[in-house]
């Protein structure tokens, strides 16, 4: 039997414009633009293996190991089916292609960092998910284009599918033919910043971000001026920075952005409290050290949870790694505190 295969590895991202709303929520069409780097595939990343065949008579899916089932999960059924639906027409221009596009598939997906770690692993898991269909398919779609399939499985996913410094772009059509990623800047563009990952709880987000993004655009006012007086000029001002590799404003628009977007989530009905006690005493501990230095030295952001990364020159990650080893010691028999690892691999902990 013939068995068609295809296998990718896509890595996490973390925001430093948050998205956070949908205007559209079974298209994932987004309230605004974002913004995010794509950390390396060393570290955080997701490989996926798809295979397809005549012989195989339903589609099934491994996910760390364990069986899962794709029929319960409405996003999935959207990418995979989005992604068939790509082949189909391709097959129907071309006779001489096989009808893979019928086949039933399996796929395998593992992640390379503890899932329990609570770091993002549906953008990466997407990502490469829609890029190993993308490959298998031969589909002739664009990068970019194929980042609106991974967009309607996770909407942070479609980020992913770039590396480097990407922008998901919000788009006005309501079909969401023009919501997707695009690269603002390669990776090889500013070597010097590096990410440090401070995982403060791995406990599983009391709510999901699909929930939460829900509650927040029907009961904050503060979320309708972020995304309408807000957003688009912070999106143009940290374009310019990683652009002028200006670690000053990057800094600063990073770290204003992640305190608007929990702001947001405190100011919805009910209001949702992803930062804890630790991840504020790293906020507190960054601007200390950044007015020891006198200059700004480093910058946190925070997702849906309470886990920080930290962007700073590889100049400071060492003095970063002491700083938050001293201040939160690893209790090595119970989960620790702060567990820290450098995704970008430079220093060890
Ligand atoms: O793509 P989702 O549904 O996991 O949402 C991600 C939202 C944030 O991580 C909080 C922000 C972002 O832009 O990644």
């Amino acid at each position: 039997m013939a068995i068609y295969s295809a296998t990718v590895t896509s890595p996490v991202n973390i925001a430093v414009i948050k998205y956070w709303g949908k205007r559209n929520p079974s298209l994932i069409l987004p309230t605004n633009s974002s913004l995010s780097v794509t950390l390396s595939q060393d570290h955080l990343s997701t490989r996926t293996t798809i295979a397809c065949s005549a012989d195989f008579e339903s589609d099934r899916l491994w996910l760390n190991g364990v069986e899962e089932d794709i029929s319960a999960s409405k996003r999935l059924v959207n990418s995979i089916g989005t992604a068939r639906a790509l082949r189909a027409s391709e097959e129907a221009k071309n006779p001489e292609l096989a009808p893979l596009s019928q086949y039933k598939i399996h796929v395998c997906s593992e992640n390379n960092f503890p899932t329990a770690a609570g770091l993002a692993s549906s953008a990466s898991g997407y990502a490469a998910l829609v890029s190993a269909l993308g490959q298998l398919f031969e589909l002739p779609q664009s990068t970019a284009e194929l980042s609106r399939v991974a967009r309607v499985g996770s909407g942070s996913a479609c980020r992913s599918m770039f590396g480097g410094f990407v922008a998901w772009r919000m788009g006005e059509k309501e079909d969401g033919e023009d919501s997707m990623a695009e690269q603002v800047a390669e990776r090889a563009h500013w070597p010097d910043l590096q990410a440090l990952i401070l995982v403060v709880s791995d406990k599983k987000k009391a709510v999901s971000s699909t929930a939460g993004m829900q509650t927040t655009v029907e009961t904050s006012a503060l979320f309708a001026e972020r995304v309408r007086s807000v957003v688009p000029a912070r999106m143009q001002a940290m374009e310019k920075a990683i652009k002028e590799r200006d670690f000053a404003e990057f800094a600063k628009i990073t770290m204003q952005d992640s305190n608007q977007f929990h702001a947001v989530c405190l100011d919805t009905y009910p209001p949702i409290a992803y930062m804890n006690d630790t991840s504020h005493a790293v906020t507190r501990i960054i601007h200390a050290y950044n007015a020891v230095k006198g200059y700004t030295a480093a910058a946190y952001t925070f997702d849906a949870g309470p886990n920080a990364v930290i962007y700073a020159p590889k100049s400071e990650m060492r003095d970063l790694v002491q700083l938050f080893s001293y201040l939160f010691p690893r209790d090595e028999d119970v989960l620790p505190e702060v567990f820290y690892t450098n995704p970008f691999g430079l220093v060890g902990a």
